[in-house]
């Protein structure tokens, strides 16, 4: 089985591309080799996603493109990870009768019996158990070089069944990692490199470990902020109605953590988000975004919404509008809703015609848009610290990230990537900003 190549798809959200690092890794350091070509690949690994029916649909069509692949090379083995694997399991195996293994979030840590098992007795499997606790982080030297940022996984799982949501169906319950698990973990990604950690979970603030010492989301925080060499903390997603206020407060105190939250909203009506069963009111989320830029001004906030919920109607709708334009969100993921089997929401009547949602939504962007140009312009004239990632995508100038998460480019040095610098903001487009060198942090500072 060693010194065999793969290649790895991944689709969906942070959260699988971290079980992808956590995959690849786990088979570098056991001898097989990365490909970035499927052609060269002995085996393809499709991370997949069923949180909406769209990735659900782009998976399909990945998977009969992969599968064809197979009728060229007989000897190719072809599995499917994830989200859409844990869901649709042994039906993915006889739609897909090319596929070798379907294995869910939680099994990830059998990857290589699994392939040693396909290529001794050409075994098919379907691991879809959601029993089995994360598995242990795997420390592979070099694999995040030339990488500024990274993700930690601080646990698996949510227990909230918002009635529209697959995922506690798909990744299972709550489950926290314990503490001294996410500090050797976080302490590795330091060591080689990364200055910027975003801890990952469904749901992080209702992270809590009950061993000797008790842990919650801003015992952790504090923690993992205390650690050298670490330049900013990052988390997401955070849950409305589990946001403290000492995790309000945290954005006042802790200098390492980014001012930015990632804080879904999903609807504008109070009766939608009651059927939505979200655990809080539109009141409720206003008052915890004031809170937030009581401590800290000047924090960026992003936001999930959908339009089309069952039985929404157009002044539901027109309160969605409503909370967007009274918050001003920095940037909007906007969906339209769509049926996941086995969610309470796909037995409700009521449904909302495809071309009222479509209207909606791109009622919904248009607005998001005017908001997002108008505070990229009023940053303009301003200067901000910057973490420099890498080149810009166009090329020709350099590119990092504020502190509010916003994509800053600028012409520079490529030493100074991994540094923190100043910037002078010169133009506030809908998705970017453009800046201007100011002084590198880091010189100053030490
Ligand atoms: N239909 C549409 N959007 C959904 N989301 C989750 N489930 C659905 C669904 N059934 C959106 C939510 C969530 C984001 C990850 O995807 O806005 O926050
Ligand atoms: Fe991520 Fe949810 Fe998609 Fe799974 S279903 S990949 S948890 S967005």
């Amino acid at each position: 089985m060693q010194n065999k190549t793969f290649y790895i798809k991944t689709m969906g959200c942070q959260m699988n591309e971290y079980d992808s690092d956590f995959l690849t890794q786990s088979l570098i350091s056991s001898g097989f080799s990365r490909v970035d070509n499927l052609k060269y690949a002995d085996i393809i690994l499709i991370n997949t996603c069923t949180v909406r029916a769209k990735p659900e649909q782009k998976a399909y069509s990945l998977l009969g493109r992969m599968s064809e692949l197979k009728q060229e090379n007989s000897g190719l083995i072809i599995g499917v990870i994830g989200c859409l694997a844990q869901q649709k399991g042994h039906e993915l195996m006889k739609r897909f009768p090319q596929l070798d293994f379907v294995m869910g979030p939680r099994e990830l840590g059998r990857i290589k019996e699994i392939l040693r098992r396909i290529d001794t007795n050409g075994e098919k499997f379907v691991a879809t158990h959601l029993e089995p606790a994360p598995p242990q982080p795997v420390i592979c030297q070099g694999y995040f070089d030339g990488k500024v940022t990274g993700y930690l996984s601080i646990m698996e799982g949510c227990n909230n069944f918002c009635s529209y949501c697959i995922v506690p169906y798909v990744r299972g319950r709550e489950i926290s990692r314990s503490p001294e698990e996410i500090m050797i973990e976080a302490k590795n990604l330091i060591s080689e490199g990364i200055k910027e950690i975003t801890l990952l979970g469904q749901n992080v603030n209702s992270y809590r470990w009950e061993g000797v010492e008790k842990w919650n989301f801003v015992s952790l925080l504090r923690e993992i902020t205390k650690l050298d060499g670490l330049l900013r903390l990052r988390f997401t997603t955070s849950h409305p109605k589990d946001l403290s206020e000492q995790l309000i407060h945290c954005f006042g105190d802790l200098d390492k953590l980014c001012p930015h939250i990632h804080l879904p909203f999903q609807a504008g009506a109070n009766l939608v988000l009651k059927r939505m069963k979200r655990g809080y009111t539109r009141e409720k989320y206003i008052d915890l975004i004031d809170k937030l830029r009581t401590v800290r001004p000047d924090i960026g906030i992003t936001s999930d919404v959908m339009v089309g919920f069952p039985g929404e109607s157009e002044q539901d709708f027109d309160m969605t509008l409503n909370l967007i334009k009274r918050v001003q969100f920095d940037s909007l993921f906007s969906f339209k809703y769509s049926d996941r089997k086995g969610t309470l929401a796909a037995k409700m009547g009521d449904k909302v015609d495809e071309a009222d949602k479509s209207s909606r939504l791109s009622a919904l962007q248009n607005l998001q848009k005017q908001i997002s140009l108008k505070k990229n312009r009023a940053l303009e004239g301003k200067r901000l610290e910057v973490l420099v990632e890498g080149y810009s995508k166009r090329g020709g100038q350099i590119s990092g990230r504020t502190g509010s998460n916003k994509v800053v480019n600028f012409i520079g040095d490529n030493s100074y990537i991994t540094n923190l610098v100043t910037v002078t903001i010169k133009h506030g487009f809908l998705n970017s900003l453009h800046g201007e060198l100011f002084f590198e942090n880091n010189s100053l500072t030490g």
